[in-house]
């Protein structure tokens, strides 16, 4: 039996931070070793909010670097990069014949995107899902590990193979979530989660340990003697989650215990935090700089895997034409 796809992607909106890497990133590397993966740099979603086309295809670049840094390996998955692969939206066209806009209206993610830019709700952001849903399909993409902001989406991608199969025929998978244990990581800054459009709330990737103190100590907490359960949410909700994800439970608990006893004293739990975090990027930071170095063999990466998923791709969309009458 042929193993299962799997597809996910990033937008290319800076280096990745921490949510990207918990959140979908080791999910990825959970997933390479069992199964037939596509990860892609989703250039052509970037797009749909305000950007400059003069640093995308670095910013494209530097998601590619990180996601081999990260330890993505190319002798087991395939790297995409979306718009090199013009596929996708062509099956995004078709498939946006066959689904209601009311739905892609009444989307959170739209809702928020036409709150946070007025000026720049263009038919991109609307169409946002339906490009989403032709990434996964185009591949017969069965698992999609993403964070759980993207579940809506998922929705929409699972409706629209289901209309697609009842009206041309069982064609494509319904796709599930794949969720990791770090599927919500929380903003630095006191509420929400972690996002680079939010200066503040992030640790990136290439962060020095002492970039990453910098950022902690700017996290809100408080005076560190209420005493009593945790707060559920606020600053010091955030670190103590970010905490748990980082260190071993004893760790983890003696904090909470002087949180507990009124006892608490937030700069060791920021020095604790930040050497947990620097630890586990170190190894990314020194992978990333070998990659740095030799853009001949990224080159050969990204090419080598352009073409499978090109093969994929349009073996995908002769189906679908002929399925949709169109050939
Ligand atoms: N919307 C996703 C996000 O913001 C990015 C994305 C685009 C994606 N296409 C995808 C994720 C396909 C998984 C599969 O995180």
């Amino acid at each position: 039996m042929a193993r299962k796809r799997v597809y996910s992607g990033i937008r290319a909106t800076g280096r990745l931070h921490l949510g990207n890497y918990l959140g979908a990133v080791k999910g990825m590397l959970a997933l390479q070793d069992k199964y037939d993966c596509v990860f892609s740099v989703v250039d052509a979603h970037t797009i749909t909010v305000p950007y400059d086309p003069k640093t995308l295809r670095q910013s494209v670049r530097d998601i590619i670097l990180d996601y081999l840094a990260a330890g993505l390996d190319p002798k087991k998955c395939k790297l995409e990069i979306q718009s090199q692969i013009p596929q996708h939206t062509e099956l995004a066209y078709y498939l946006a014949t066959i689904y209601p806009v009311s739905r892609l209206e009444d989307l959170p993610t739209y809702k928020e995107k036409k709150a946070q830019y007025p000026k720049y709700v263009n038919m991109g952001l609307l169409y946002y899902p339906v490009l989403m849903a032709a990434d996964v399909l185009l591949y017969k993409g069965e698992l999609v590990p993403v964070g759980i902001d993207q579940e809506p989406h998922l929705e929409v991608m699972r409706e629209i193979a289901r209309k697609f199969n009842s009206m041309f025929g069982e064609t494509f998978p319904e796709p599930k979530r794949f969720a990791t244990s770090g599927q919500y990581v929380p903003s630095l800054a006191g509420g929400g989660k972690m996002s680079k459009s939010i200066e503040g709330s992030f640790i990136t990737l290439s962060d020095d340990l002492e970039t990453i103190k910098k950022r902690l100590a700017a996290a809100p907490t408080d005076s560190g003697t209420l005493g009593g359960n945790l707060p559920k949410e606020g600053g010091v909700a955030n670190l103590f989650m970010l905490l748990k994800l980082f260190v071993l439970d004893d760790v983890y608990n003696k904090f909470v215990h002087d949180y507990k006893d009124k006892k608490i004293r937030y700069s060791e739990l920021k020095a604790v935090l930040a050497d947990a975090i620097y630890k586990e990027l170190k190894p990314l930071q020194e992978r990333r700089r070998r990659f740095e170095q030799n853009p001949k063999l990224v080159d050969e990466i990204l090419e080598e895997s352009k073409a499978k998923c090109l093969k994929i791709a349009e073996s995908t969309m002769q189906e679908v034409r002929e399925k949709m009458g169109l050939v």
